[in-house]
């Protein structure tokens, strides 16, 4: 009932009067009221004037179920877990894939990690105010072809950053979102395949949103969008059109990916760079020329020697 009094203040353009809620929830205006100081004890700010009627003038900083599903585009028919702290959304998200859940699709949110894992296993600083992330999918193709899900992933950031802060967000390869040169996301896919066909995809996305960089522990080159903004952003506006994204997306992975990837092209700070690659074997200098239909870099490391590259670090 609470929600429903909340979805009646968020769809109105105006205050609502006591005795309209009252009439549309079936219910007295004691019990009207009881439920405006429950919603204000969780951080709506609402206002209420007598004979005009009670405004939501801003709903609080926090990921809830209720305001995750409501912003969701339809398309998203999948289960929503959203805790306080856990370890890593990806290991959670992982777990109950494997167990059957989060069928056809998932979104694992939490406010804060004990145990975020990046890339390479290194260690992922995971303070309140980011948001972190994971994306359970199950598009119909070959395990081989999930690593487009990661530059899918980087594209659907950069693009809801733009959209929703006006700040200019540049990819490097393969999928960090960079700000003014600085690292402000990072994305982790994990998978499970069976005789070669991907059963699930676990795209696991942190953004450094409403707090500062010194509150990350051991990170060197990275920003956060308040830090950037100068004021927080709205974080689940951004989650959701990321969602969105990926969601309207994920069906072409296998077969219609040109779109991804020239998103990914216009986007990117890496192709014509000098760069260095690690790619935990071997460091080689070159020139990046492109990527592949698959995501790979295509780096010129000698005059008229191509090599490409599907995994790795670069600066
Ligand atoms: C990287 O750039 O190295 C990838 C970072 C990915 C971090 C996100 S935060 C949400 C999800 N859960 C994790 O433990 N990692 C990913």
């Amino acid at each position: 009932m609470r929600r429903d009094v909340l979805r009646m203040l968020k769809e109105s353009d105006g205050p609502v009067s006591g005795r309209v809620l009252a009439e549309n929830l079936s219910v007295s205006r004691t019990a009207v009221w009881k439920h405006i100081e429950r919603l204000r004890e969780e951080g709506y700010d609402i206002g209420g004037a007598q004979n005009v009627g009670y405004t939501l003038r801003s709903t609080p900083d926090r990921f809830s179920v209720e305001e995750l599903s409501a912003l969701l585009p339809g398309a998203f028919t999948g289960q929503i877990v959203c805790l306080n702290e856990l370890t890593s959304t990806n290991d959670e998200a992982k777990a109950l894939a494997a167990a059957g859940k989060l069928s056809p699709a998932g979104l694992v949110v939490a406010e804060s990690q004990t145990g975020g894992r990046g890339r390479f296993g290194r260690p992922w600083s995971s303070p309140r105010g980011g948001i972190w992330m994971s994306v359970v999918l199950r598009p119909r193709m070959p395990a081989n072809a999930a690593g487009r899900a990661a530059l899918l992933a980087a594209v659907a950031i950069a693009e809801a950053i733009k959209e929703t802060t006006g700040l200019g967000a540049k990819i490097k390869w393969p999928n960090d979102v960079l700000i003014r040169g600085r690292k402000v996301s990072g994305v982790l896919i994990e998978m499970a395949a069976e005789l070669g066909l991907l059963e699930y995809l676990v795209i696991g996305i942190g953004i450094n949103a409403n707090f500062g960089v010194a509150d990350l522990k051991d990170v060197v080159g990275a920003t956060t969008l308040r830090d950037e903004l100068g004021r927080p952003v709205d974080r689940l506006e951004l989650l959701g059109r990321i969602v969105d994204k990926l969601l309207d997306a994920a069906p072409g992975l296998a077969h219609d990916f040109k779109p991804v990837l020239e998103a990914w092209r216009r986007l990117s700070d890496t192709i014509g760079a000098q760069i260095k690659l690690d790619d935990g074997v071997n460091v080689v200098s070159g020139r990046a020329i492109d990527i592949d239909d698959d995501g790979g870099l295509i780096v010129e490391t000698a005059p008229g020697q191509r090599r490409v590259f599907r995994a790795g670090d670069i600066s």
